[in-house]
């Protein structure tokens, strides 16, 4: 059997990664030049995938990456892990699973399995991809065979890794369910077969929706028991020793990340077309894309408490990305604390172990570099605030150093010196 995987970002090169490690033969495909060169030459193009699972990937004699989609026509099966991010408008943007099909669809041949793993809204194989990829000439079902099989990767997960972790499959149809299940048994340990793809696709964003959802209910009772005296971290861990019934979600300086600020506006997006409202998703956004003014508003309350105004004070931001101990900052808060704070008239610097530089995103291009972290540079700003809990820091060296903290992760929790420089927002 061979398997092509196009998209060979999070969460394709995973994936390639435990088919390889299963004995098949993968072909990898990407648009992104350099990247392709990168992993034929074994080194990763992500922090957090060290370069020894891609070399030995490359050594394997069992993967090779290219951007010449000519050679779609030869796996026995593909599989799509390309972006699904939203437009401008908030609405899905689905042009580049649209184009990855319009490109399969060339070279398409009888047989085939073509599998989406992309996260989208339910329906998407159905009424998006097999019109596409039936300009082919080939039909569904018939000629060609069509499955989705969300991921559930999670980068940095220490855990887990894409091999261990249960996976649901759902086909077209009964052939084309059979033929993914066979395809998948190789790379993953644990398969959960479903009836359909929509009931896959639903899956996923039920996932992520879950998670959108009880972030924004954290969020929100951090503000309030902050009102109320109450350390909503504390709370937490005291309820998470019920053994049932509850799951413990943390509070943070809002919401990041590929996945669970986008994806439950899918299922918003597909449900106007059903004539509904999702208001727990609408409702758990607002909350979620309020709480870096909540940050700001917090950290101006700690200045104040110091005699400073946020205006002219040097505040240094720690952690770019949108979570710790990985070098991702799509969708990442930090961003839109350092706007809102550069804003007030704060001087702002940034430290992340893991992004020397900001890069240019569709929204920000802010063109700051990581300042490094001495005692003598701590002490220099009027406050520090920890957006990203990165294992890397020293956070006892930190509070010791700074003249104020400002902490939206609970990243102080063991510090037990300087406590009062320490203000939980
Ligand atoms: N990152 C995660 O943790 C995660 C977890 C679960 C699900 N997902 C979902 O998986 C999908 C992929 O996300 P990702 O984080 O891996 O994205 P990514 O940006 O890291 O990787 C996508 C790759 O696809 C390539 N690409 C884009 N258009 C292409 C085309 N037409 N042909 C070939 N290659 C193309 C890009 O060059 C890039 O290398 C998204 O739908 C995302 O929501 C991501």
């Amino acid at each position: 059997m061979q398997v092509g995987i196009v998209g060979l970002g999070y969460v394709g090169l995973p994936l390639a990664r435990e088919f390889v490690g299963g004995g098949v033969d993968v072909i990898g495909f990407d648009i992104n030049d350099v990247n392709v060169k990168r992993i034929n030459a074994g080194k990763s193009p992500l922090k957090h995938i060290p370069d020894e699972h891609v070399s030995e990937m490359a050594k394997s004699k069992l993967f090779k990456a290219t951007t010449d989609m000519k050679q779609l026509s030869k796996p026995d099966a593909i599989l799509i892990c390309v972006p699904t991010p939203l437009t401008e408008n908030r609405e899905p943007d689905m042009t580049y699973v649209a184009t990855t099909c319009e490109t399969i669809s060339k070279y398409l041949r009888k047989g085939q399995l073509v599998v989406l793993e992309s996260t989208t809204y339910p329906g998407t194989t159905r009424e998006l991809m097999q019109p596409i990829l039936e300009k082919s000439g080939l039909k569904a079902g018939k000629d060609f065979y069509m499955a989705y099989s969300p991921e559930r990767e999670d980068p940095g997960n220490k855990s887990f890794r894409t091999g261990t972790i249960a996976k649901v499959v759902g086909g077209l149809d009964k052939k084309s369910l059979d033929m993914a299940m066979e395809v998948y048994r190789p790379a993953i340990e644990h398969l959960v077969p479903v009836s359909s793809c929509d009931v896959a696709e639903a899956a996923k964003i039920v996932e992520n929706t879950y998670r959108c959802i009880n972030i924004a209910m954290v969020n929100e009772l951090k503000m309030l028991f902050d009102r109320m005296g109450i350390d909503v971290w504390e709370v937490i861990d005291a309820a998470k020793t019920k053994p049932f019934g509850f799951q413990a979600f943390y509070p943070g300086p809002g919401l990041g990340g590929h996945c669970i600020p986008i994806d439950p506006f899918y299922l918003t997006w597909r449900a106007r077309q059903y004539g509904m409202p999702t208001k727990f998703i609408e409702l758990a956004g607002e909350i979620n894309t309020d709480m870096p003014s909540y940050v700001v508003a917090r950290t101006m309350d700690a200045l104040n408490e110091h005699k400073k105004s946020l205006k002219g004070s040097k505040v240094l931001l720690l952690g770019l990305a949108y979570k710790k101990d990985i070098d991702d900052v799509r969708e990442s808060p930090s961003m839109e604390l350092i706007e809102l704070l550069v804003d007030k008239g704060a001087k702002v610097d940034y430290n992340d172990p893991y992004i020397p530089k900001t890069p240019k995103m569709r929204m920000y291009n802010l063109g700051m570099k990581s300042k490094p972290l001495t005692e003598k540079s701590l002490a220099g700003y009027d406050a520090v605030l920890i957006a990203t809990d990165h294992s890397d820091y020293d956070y006892k060296w930190i509070v010791k150093n700074a003249k104020l903290v400002v902490d939206t992760r609970n990243a102080t929790k063991e510090v037990k010196t300087g406590r009062k420089k320490i203000f939980k927002a």
